[in-house]
């Protein structure tokens, strides 16, 4: 092994021991963030996502509200749930967990939350800050890659980024947040004509497809940094990323673990963006 480990566990521990900091300044004043995350039907990998979202508020100090509701919840209901969310002043994020019911717009209900609380980053608005640079809420999943390389003290301007997948989730806001940091970004995506050609040219990778394997060695320009959004099974049931991370490990100059890498900065960055906005309704 020659990469030096980016400990995702590690970094969450120092950001959320520093959002509880905050979180212990505005309760002290009075205010306590709030974060709703509403989950429709039984999705038991949604479950087990809320259930640490909630937790993860509980842990930094945060009130949370946990609104469980059935698959036939229609989507007209849903849709009357956020605007009351949108207008209770103890809530200052709104977390709708996807997928919803196919019966049921996951567009529209998104769009329905208010942008100033829309801490998972995926309204229209959010999305459209983020690409001209204005104030809003980044999606927490590629903010925690970034929160990754600053914790490395690593310098994008110039450099060469390859984002592998273009998710408005992840690959799209991404390659938004490096740009802003002076990179040079490729995305690629499964048309990609040449992939190993593109990520052989890349100082920093981001895989973030949802397949196993889809970046080995042979495909790393030695010493780059490589940031794996992964979340898969391996045929032994084990969980692991988009990257091969045995073969990688020993070209790669960074590398991020899964799981211990990427997952566990996600929600942690939902406890800053949640946070950030009750700060902001204060200020
Ligand atoms: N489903 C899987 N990941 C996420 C996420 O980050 N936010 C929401 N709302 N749903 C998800």
């Amino acid at each position: 092994m020659t990469a030096q480990l980016i400990d995702g566990n590690a970094l969450s521990r120092q950001l959320r021991t520093e959002v509880s900091e905050r979180v212990a300044t505005l309760r002290a004043q009075g205010h306590t963030p709030g974060l709703a995350v509403v989950l429709v039907g039984d999705n038991p990998a949604s479950q087990v996502y809320v259930r640490n979202k909630v937790k993860a508020c509980h842990d930094t100090g945060m009130h949370s509200v946990l609104e469980q509701y059935p698959a036939s919840m229609t989507e007209a209901e849903l849709l009357a749930r956020v605007d009351a969310l949108n207008n209770d002043p103890t809530i200052h994020g709104i977390l709708v967990q996807l997928p919803l019911p196919a019966h049921i717009d996951a567009h529209k209900v998104i769009e329905a939350i208010s942008p100033a609380k829309d801490v998972d980053g995926f309204h229209v608005a959010s999305a459209g800050a983020l690409m001209v640079g204005q104030p809003g809420f980044w999606p927490c999943t590629p903010y925690g890659c970034m929160k990754m390389l600053e914790s490395i003290g690593y310098d994008l301007r110039g450099k060469h980024a390859v984002v592998i997948g273009r998710s408005n989730i992840v690959g799209k806001p991404m390659a938004m947040m490096l740009l802003q940091q002076d990179a040079t970004v490729t995305v690629c995506h499964s048309r990609t004509a040449d992939l190993k050609a593109q990520t052989l040219q890349a100082d920093v990778i981001v895989a973030a497809v949802g397949k196993r394997n889809v970046l080995t060695a042979d495909m790393v320009k030695p010493g780059a940094v490589v940031l794996d959004v992964g979340m898969n099974r391996n045929d032994a049931g084990k969980l692991c990323g988009d990257v091969d991370f045995d073969g990688v490990k020993d070209v790669a100059g960074y590398i991020t673990p899964v799981p211990g890498g990427v997952g566990p900065m996600t929600i942690t960055m939902l406890m800053v963006n949640t946070l950030e906005s009750a700060e902001r309704a204060l200020a």
